[in-house]
């Protein structure tokens, strides 16, 4: 089969577009027949070899022998399962984040543990289904499981024109909240198109220093100070972070207890749940509550390409690869 390698870190230069031996499940495992796969944060931190910690997981100097494909939100037809195989059959279609369970979603085929695919609602089209597992999952479990989204409320998304904020502006605008949408110029037509309220250009107006308050913020970039965004808070607010500058993270983390003694804000720093919610979001897909943002998409052979645009941060939604 065809697949992109890469066998040392450092740069989107070093994947290659090679024949490889198809996949064998084991007993846990099926195998999938990729139809489509997106690109994400985490695919591009693998190859580049940063943030360094990730390194423990993937390998010290070179990528192990089971990360050296990467792609983690796929989706595609399921071909063959192992013995132990007993909710997914083959011929159904799926899809998930692979995330956990070695990525190896850049290719024509992945062994999958059955528990990281979800069934993928017919009306759903391959590319859709791919966009959906990590953005979608980190939407809900930061809008919905930690920041307890309800209707009236005054939400933010800071960095809202990538996959995150796309899915999250839809999410919130099905729970009734009113919402304000942070990001560059050229999304921001795009989100006042998929529900969003206000919309502030982060090159003209920094948020936190507008007088405005909110119920609830929703970050993708942590790119200010912890004490500009709970100045950003309402008393009782709280500042959801998925990801973003590292250094502004750690900050979040070690004035969490100032600020929660000082005040009654909250900050909170997601953790992802791969695959939690795909129930969820075949339930708003269907309902027509939820439209997933397709950017691309690229044939496999221009993956490198489409890391580099990702890189770049142009793109609207999800960067999608489709494989057939
Ligand atoms: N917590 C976890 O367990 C976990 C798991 C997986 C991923 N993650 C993280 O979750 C995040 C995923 O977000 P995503 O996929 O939605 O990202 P994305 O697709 O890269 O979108 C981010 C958006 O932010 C905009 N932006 C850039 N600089 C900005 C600034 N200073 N202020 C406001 N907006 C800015 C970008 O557009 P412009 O550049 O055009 O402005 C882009 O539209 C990543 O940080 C990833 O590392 C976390």
């Amino acid at each position: 089969m065809k697949a992109i390698v890469f066998t040392e870190y450092g740069s989107i230069d070093v994947l290659q577009l090679k024949e490889v031996e198809k996949p064998v499940p084991e007993d846990n495992e099926v195998l999938l027949k990729v139809h489509a796969a997106s690109v994400n944060d985490w695919d591009l931190e693998l190859v580049l070899g940063t943030p360094l910690f990730m390194r423990y997981f993937y390998g010290l100097l070179k990528p192990k022998p089971t990360v050296q494909i990467p792609g983690c939100d796929v989706a595609g037809h399921i071909e063959a399962v192992g013995k132990n195989v007993a909710r997914l059959k083959p011929g159904d279609a799926v899809y998930g984040d692979l995330c956990m369970s070695g990525f190896g979603g850049f290719a024509e085929y992945v062994c999958a543990p059955e528990h990281a695919l979800e069934l993928k609602p017919a009306s759903m089209t391959f590319l859709q289904a791919a966009s959906l597992p990590q953005a979608a999952q980190l939407a809900v479990q930061s809008l919905i499981d930690t920041g307890n989204l309800q209707a009236g409320q005054k939400l933010l998304i800071n960095g809202a024109g990538g996959g995150v904020g796309t899915i999250g502006v839809q999410i919130a605008k099905s729970i009734g909240a009113e919402i304000t949408v942070v990001d560059s110029a050229m999304k921001l037509e795009m989100l006042r198109a998929l529900g969003a309220d206000h919309v502030i250009d982060y090159t003209v107006e920094d948020f936190t220093r507008n007088t405005q308050q909110y119920d609830l913020i929703l970050d993708t970039k942590t790119s200010r100070s912890m004490l500009d965004y709970t100045r950003a808070l309402t008393p009782e607010g709280m500042y959801v972070t998925v990801g973003g500058s590292m250094p502004r993270i750690l900050q979040s983390f070690f004035l969490k207890p100032w600020i929660s003694l000082t005040s009654n804000k909250k900050t909170r720093i997601i953790s992802l749940k791969p695959n939690k919610d795909l129930g969820y979001m075949n339930k708003m897909f269907e309902a027509g509550k939820v439209v997933p943002v397709i950017d691309g998409p690229y044939k496999l052979s221009e993956v490198a390409a489409a890391l580099r645009y990702f890189e770049k941060a142009e793109h609207k939604g999800k960067v999608m690869i489709s494989i057939d």
